[in-house]
């Protein structure tokens, strides 16, 4: 499937890429006057940006990584966070006394990320104050050369105070542009989990031809098996059975028997894991799910879930 990149998400990359490219501009004018007035000196602050910049590249490559792998966590952290607050959870989550217990997972998961990110920060830090120390020590020997320059009458007055301002410049415009290019960098790193993601195939083998007649003696589950991933266990274990054409059946469980699941199966939002499902003998899987789900989001209407909880019936359809 051809990927479909959403414009935007190009865009923290692009401004990335600009800015970087202006630094670079900055940089090369600073490098320039302080090539005239020494240039050795040009050429140490140019090789101290050298490892300031692959620390940074390391840092962003650090940084995408830790988020994809936190995505999962995030995720959890956000869905725990919107039931505490949504005032349409509220209701349920006070009947059950789940106040608590959604507390202590968002918690749970904010403590895992938070532990991971003071790491990366820590880190960051060191690799910051290093680098703001070797920025430190090129810019004194600088200023030492400059003043025994100037004592020798190698250097006018003049020429040290300009010195001095081209080395600060250049090292700033070389923190700068080394900034930008982390940046650009990360932005990158995150716009191919982007372009990964939106370039997925359909996780079902979509027909777009087959015909879907009409239901005449019914709907048939011929020993159905589903489980959502493999590393998960069995929702639905060699499930038969027959809904009659034109009759009305409630199927009826326990919170998480499957209930749902059974439906989305019927409606062709999964494919059993083994075994099929059959309109009139037709397996669902040989006709377009635009057919399928042309009626009212399901072609199931005398279907109804009932879910049993401790509050008695809850109609689910
Ligand atoms: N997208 C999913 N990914 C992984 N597991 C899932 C997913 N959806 C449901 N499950 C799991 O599958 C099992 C069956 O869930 P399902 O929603 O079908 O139950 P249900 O009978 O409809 O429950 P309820 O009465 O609460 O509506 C549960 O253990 C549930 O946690
Ligand atoms: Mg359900």
């Amino acid at each position: 499937m051809a990927a479909h990149v959403n414009g935007t998400a190009m865009m923290p990359a692009l401004t990335g890429m600009f800015t970087a490219g202006r630094s670079a501009v900055t940089v090369a004018s600073m490098l320039v006057t302080l090539w005239i007035l020494s240039p050795v000196m040009a050429l140490v602050v140019t090789a101290a940006g050298v490892p300031a910049l692959l620390a940074r590249l390391a840092l962003s490559r650090r940084r995408s990584r830790m988020v994809a792998d936190f995505a999962a966590t995030a995720r959890r952290q956000s869905l725990y966070s919107s039931l505490i607050t949504d005032v349409r959870a509220a209701k349920e989550v006070r009947l059950l006394g789940l106040g608590d217990f959604l507390k202590g997972r968002l918690f749970g998961e904010l403590r895992a990320t938070q532990t991971a990110e003071r790491g990366l920060d820590r880190r960051g830090a060191l690799i910051q104050s290093g680098l703001s120390g070797l920025g430190a020590i090129v810019a004194g020997a600088g200023l030492v050369w400059a003043v025994h320059s100037a004592a020798t009458g190698g250097l006018s007055l003049g020429d040290v105070t300009a010195f001095v301002a081209a080395v600060a410049g250049t090292q700033g415009a070389m923190a700068g542009l080394v900034d930008s290019l982390a940046i650009g960098h990360e932005a990158l790193l995150f716009f191919e989990y982007h372009a990964d993601i939106v370039s997925l195939p359909d996780d079902l083998p979509v027909t777009t031809s087959g015909e879907l007649p009409v239901l005449r003696q019914g709907i048939e589950l011929r020993d159905v098996w589903f489980r959502y991933d493999e590393s998960l266990p069995w929702v639905l274990r060699g499930v038969n059975l027959t809904i009659p054409y034109g009759t009305a059946v409630a199927i009826v469980g326990l919170n998480g028997a499957g209930k749902s699941t059974l439906v989305k199966l019927l409606c062709r939002f999964y494919d059993p894991t083994h075994g099929s499902i059959r309109w009139d003998g037709v397996d669902i899987r040989e006709v377009p799910p635009a057919r399928l789900r042309e009626t009212d989001g399901c072609p199931f209407p005398g279907l109804h879930v009932v879910r049993l909880d401790r509050g008695g019936e809850h109609w689910d359809r």
